[in-house]
């Protein structure tokens, strides 16, 4: 979040430089099945941005006193590839990664009726091999559908959807320009049946009106995508 005022991002007749309107989301396909040693897994691809998620479990949680006795524990682990990024990111896990694979966690223990499984342990990795903005969206949407692919019975998927503010105005989905320079970014995680809220974070400064538009457009993108997601999960090719 820059906020360069200096770099045009979107013009007179409300065209982004990627052709896009205000409102318009990135391309978005989901692949389900990918990892076929995983219990359930899903490549989702949302722009140029690139997620494979694979799902383990639910197994005996190890060493044992990791285990809960009323639920199971989730474990979630988000990490972007060295190669996905233009600057070669350094590997491993570090603070970002560390955010994103807590908010991550927490997002989807709304959803997953954990406490089916006593002492067990559901592994949920989130690698991303192309990254163009959004990331922790596309990696929470594509964990819920790894998950739901699994079999592990849920409340609702996720959605998860980042709007935002480039040269004063609200636009829907940020590409990499736009997150870079623009002015605000509101990621948030849906549950697409019924509108709750499981994630939400700011970067930026937005007015109380420019707030609703982010929201309304991050809600209105979530059914969108949720269309997306139901294909992939019930066998069409989710494009
Ligand atoms: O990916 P997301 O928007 O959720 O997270 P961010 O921290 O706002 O990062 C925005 C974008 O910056 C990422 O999607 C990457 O394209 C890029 N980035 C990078 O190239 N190297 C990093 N260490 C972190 C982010």
């Amino acid at each position: 979040m820059g906020g360069y005022g200096d770099v045009i991002m979107i013009d007179e007749n409300g065209k982004r430089m990627d052709g896009r309107g205000p409102a318009d989301l990135r391309e978005i396909s989901i692949e389900t099945g990918v990892v076929p040693v995983a219990d359930g897994s899903c490549r989702m691809i949302w722009g140029t941005n690139e997620a494979i998620v694979s799902v383990y479990g639910p197994m005996e949680a190890h060493p044992r006193k990791i285990q809960r006795q009323d639920s199971a524990v989730l474990a979630v682990e988000y990490n972007m590839a060295p190669f996905s990024t233009t600057d070669r990111m350094r590997p491993g896990f570090n603070r970002r990664s560390k955010e994103i694979s807590k908010v991550t966690k927490d997002a989807l223990e709304s959803v997953v009726l954990l406490e089916l499984y006593p002492r067990s342990k559901i592994q949920v990795n989130i690698e991303i091999i192309s990254a163009e903005a959004g990331t922790r969206c596309v990696g929470l949407t594509a964990a819920s559908v790894a998950l739901a692919d699994a079999g592990i019975p849920m409340t609702d998927l996720v959605v998860s959807v980042a709007s935002g503010k480039i040269n004063d105005i609200v636009v829907c989905d940020l590409n990499k320009e736009e997150d870079n320079y623009g002015e605000a970014d509101l990621p948030m995680g849906i549950l697409p049946n019924t509108g709750e809220l499981v994630f939400l974070q700011m970067d930026g400064n937005l007015s109380q009106e420019e707030f609703k538009q982010a929201w309304d457009y991050n809600m209105d993108a979530a059914s969108r995508v949720h269309e997306i997601m139901k294909k992939a999960l019930i066998g069409g090719d989710g494009k």
